[in-house]
């Protein structure tokens, strides 16, 4: 028994942030953000508007196109950086019982942008395993919620949304999830953080007054690394799998920045028209960046059945993954 991606659904919350809008926030271009990331726009959710009530619009959607019934799902797992809540319960928990989904096993992974990926891993191991038949697995953020809106190096790249899929199983390799390979190296923590809040600096007055509750990242630093690990890992999981590029229908990266997909693209000669991009319209939306790419790709009635996807992605940690997937 294999498992199988099974279907996608993503939600884009309505509020848009335009970079005309950002000019006016921070010191900051229209000419500047599309030159060094080629983002025009991302999406914002309302105050009122939580990460698992985006899981659960992209979780629906998702449910609907596998043909399921949510009580066959045996397993969620949601992949995130900013939960709904600090600690417990876990976003996965939030979103079972707003599915209405009950006795069943829920967790949330950590492992920023590259959050997908993981979870994609680790719903493939136990289906696999036979320890499950149907995982739903959904990369959501709200990343609004921890950005600094006074720091024009981080709040010109991130969005909010969601994106979900059902993995199930087949009988059919060429209809299955082919390799996973992901992987970490935490001596880069420090490039990519949020400092406080946690149990090594907890909240106070103080903490908050320094601004600790927010995301910075050492963004050149942090590119130049994504770049070279990057093209390393898809070019081990194809030479892995005894596959060239030619074989892959759809490249469909984590949309972190135009020049790291166009750097990895070149480096393993694809094809443009093969590769997914959506970061102009919703900018780096972390764990839900990957699915929200391919549901885009899915909506437009470019990826069939039985076509071959690759994945990467890069992020804090830090942590990188990448995927050969058969759209089941
Ligand atoms: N507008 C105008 N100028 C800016 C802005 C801005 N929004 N932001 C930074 N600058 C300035 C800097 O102050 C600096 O000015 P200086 O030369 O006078 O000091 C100059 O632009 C160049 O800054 P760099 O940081 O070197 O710019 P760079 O070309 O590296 O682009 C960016 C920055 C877009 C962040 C890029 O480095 C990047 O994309 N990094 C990788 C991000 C990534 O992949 N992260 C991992 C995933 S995210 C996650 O896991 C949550």
């Amino acid at each position: 028994m294999y498992a199988s991606f099974k279907s996608i659904g993503a939600y884009v919350p309505k509020k848009t942030l335009t970079n005309s809008d950002l000019e006016k926030i921070v010191d900051t271009t229209d000419e500047w953000i599309t030159k060094r990331t080629g983002i025009k726009n991302r999406h914002i959710a309302d105050d009122n508007e939580f990460t698992s009530d985006m899981a659960l619009e992209a979780s629906k959607i998702a449910i609907e196109r596998a043909g399921i019934n949510k009580n066959d799902i045996d397993g969620i797992i949601v992949a995130t950086i900013t939960p709904d809540n600090f600690c417990m319960p876990s976003t996965a928990c939030v979103l079972a019982d707003k599915l209405g989904i009950y006795n069943v096993m829920a967790f949330d992974v950590s492992a920023a942008c590259s959050g997908f990926v993981y979870i994609l891993n680790i719903a493939k191991s136990l289906i696999e395993s036979g320890a499950n038949k149907n995982i739903l697995i959904v990369g959501a953020e709200k990343l609004s919620s921890i950005i600094d809106y006074e720091d024009r190096s981080t709040c010109v790249i991130f969005g909010d949304g969601a994106g979900a899929a059902i993995i199930g199983t087949t009988e059919d390799k060429s209809k299955s999830i082919l390799d996973v390979h992901i992987s970490s190296d935490g001596r880069y923590g420090d490039l990519l953080i949020t400092p406080g809040g946690g149990s090594a600096r907890p909240c106070s007055v103080d903490m908050l007054k320094s601004r600790a509750q927010y995301l910075k990242m050492s963004g050149n630093e942090t590119f130049k690394i994504a770049v070279k690990t990057l093209s390393e890992d898809v070019i081990n999981i194809l030479a892995k799998n005894k596959l060239n590029a030619n074989a892959v229908d759809h490249f469909i990266p984590h949309q972190a920045n135009l020049r790291i997909i166009e750097a990895v693209r070149s480096k393993l000669n694809f094809p443009k028209e093969k590769t997914v991009l959506t970061i102009e319209k919703y900018g780096n939306t972390s764990a839900a960046s990957i699915p929200m790419a391919l549901n885009d790709a899915y909506e437009k009635g470019n990826i069939k059945k039985g076509e071959l996807m690759l994945f990467d992605t890069f992020g804090g940690g830090f942590t990188w993954g990448s995927a050969l997937v058969y759209f089941g």
